[in-house]
C-alpha cells in the first residue's frame, strides 16, 4: 500500500461513474479525433521506454531527426520477440482504436488474424474491404466501462477460442480524460494477461504525456520540463515491482504512463490480484 495514495471502495466507484460519462462523451466521436488509426510508427514512438536497451542504445547515440526511427526498434523488438513462440498462427488485439493501419506496418501476413476494439466503427465501405482482405476485424465495444463479459465473449468468438499474441492499447486524449483508478486498471490487465499465449507481449498506456505525440518536440518536452509523477505512476510501479519479485518470468519494464508486460515462459497463466501477491 503507498501511503497517501490507498484506493478505496467509494473512489473506486467514483471513478467508475466519471469513466462511464467520459465514455458516454466519447462515443459519437469517433470520427473527430485528431489521431485516429494511427501507424505502427506513431505507436513506436510512444512506446520507445518501454523497450529494452538493446533496441534503443543505438537511437540514443544518434541525434534523431525523424520520428520514424524511433519506430524501427518497436517493430523489430515485437518481430523478434513474437517469433521465437512456438505457434505461429499469431493474433493481435488493439484496444482503443480501430487497429487498421497499425497492424499493416508489420511484415505482410505476420499476424493470422488482428482486431481492433474501439467505441464505434466509422470505417467505410472500402477500408471493410480492406481490413477483410487483411484478416482484421473491428469491434465497437467500450472495455474500460463494459458490460465486460459480453465484450470478451464476442472477441473469443470472432478469435474462434484463440489465444493473444499481442495487446497493443493506446487511446491518447481518452487516456487523460479517464481515471486510472488501481482497481480498474488492474482488472483490465489482469484479464489482457489472462488472454495472452506463452511469449505474448502487453504495450499498454494507462496515463497521457506530451511526450506520447509522435513529434520530436513533444518527445523533447519530457526530457526538458518532466511533468510531474502521477498517482497512477506510483501504483503502477509499486504493482510492477511486487508482480516481479513473485513472478520474475514475468518482465515489466514502464516509461511516463506506459508499460511493457513480457509473459516469459515459466510465467503463470492469470495474474492474481495484488492483495494476493503480497500476501
Ligand atoms: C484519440 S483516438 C486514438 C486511436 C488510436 N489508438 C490511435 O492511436 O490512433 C481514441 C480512441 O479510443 C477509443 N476509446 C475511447 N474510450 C474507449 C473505451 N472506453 N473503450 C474502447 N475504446 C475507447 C475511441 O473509440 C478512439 O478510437
Amino acid at each position: 500500500m503507498i501511503p497517501g495514495l490507498e484506493n478505496t471502495f467509494a473512489k473506486t466507484k467514483e471513478a467508475v461513474v466519471s469513466n462511464q460519462e467520459v465514455s458516454e462523451r466519447h462515443e459519437k466521436k469517433e470520427h473527430e479525433w485528431q489521431v485516429h488509426d494511427s501507424s505502427l510508427e506513431n505507436f513506436g514512438s510512444s512506446f520507445i521506454k518501454t523497450l529494452p536497451s538493446e533496441y534503443t542504445e543505438e537511437l540514443e547515440k544518434k541525434i534523431v531527426t525523424d520520428i520514424r526511427e524511433y519506430g524501427e526498434p518497436f517493430v523489430k523488438y515485437i518481430e523478434d520477440t513474437l517469433s521465437s513462440s512456438t505457434n505461429i498462427d499469431r493474433v493481435a488485439i488493439e484496444f482503443g482504436g480501430p487497429g487498421s493501419n497499425l497492424f499493416q506496418g508489420f511484415q505482410k501476413d505476420f499476424f493470422a488474424q488482428t482486431m481492433g476494439v474501439c467505441l464505434d466503427d466509422v470505417r467505410s465501405r472500402d477500408e471493410v474491404t480492406i481490413d477483410n482482405q487483411n484478416h482484421h476485424t473491428l469491434l465497437a465495444g467500450d472495455f474500460v466501462n463494459g458490460p465486460a463479459k459480453e465484450l470478451y465473449a464476442q472477441i473469443e468468438r470472432t478469435l474462434y477460442g484463440k489465444k493473444v499474441d499481442l495487446i497493443l492499447s493506446r487511446m491518447m486524449g481518452p487516456a487523460a480524460a479517464l481515471d486510472s483508478n488501481p482497481a480498474i486498471m488492474e482488472r483490465i490487465i489482469q484479464k489482457w494477461y489472462s488472454m495472452l499465449n506463452e511469449n505474448g507481449l502487453i504495450f499498454a498506456q494507462f496515463e497521457f504525456f506530451e511526450e506520447h505525440k509522435e513529434h520530436l518536440e513533444a518527445q523533447a518536452s519530457g526530457i526538458i520540463d518532466p511533468p510531474e509523477l502521477m498517482a497512477s505512476e506510483l501504483h503502477v510501479a509499486n504493482w510492477a515491482h511486487e508482480v516481479q519479485k513473485k513472478f520474475p518470468e514475468i518482465e515489466i519494464q514502464y516509461g511516463r504512463g506506459v508499460i511493457r508486460i513480457h509473459k516469459k515462459p515459466g510465467a503463470p497463466d492469470e495474474l492474481p490480484p495484488l492483495k494476493e501477491i503480497q500476501e
